[in-house]
């Protein structure tokens, strides 16, 4: 049996500066609200065909506001 890991982005609401490197690397997955700051789209779901972009978010936020964590 294999099991599907799915990867989720989330944006860490507090620590989230505004730098906007992450809305610049992965567009797809991240939304400006308001504020200015990012927050994830939709449920995070990030697809395997983004995932490299998504992990390129996460190195260059400086606030190490984005994660990404695993559900399977
Ligand atoms: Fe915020 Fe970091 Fe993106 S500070 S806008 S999560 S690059």
């Amino acid at each position: 049996m294999t099991t599907t890991v799915r990867w989720i982005l989330n944006i860490h609401p507090d620590k989230c500066q505004g730098h906007n490197r992450c809305r610049a690397i992965v567009p797809e997955l991240v939304e400006i609200d308001d504020y200015g700051n990012a927050k994830a789209k939709g449920d995070g779901l990030v697809p395997e065909a983004l995932l490299e972009k998504a992990r390129l978010a996460v190195k260059n936020c400086p606030e190490h506001a984005v994660r990404l964590t695993q559900q399977s």
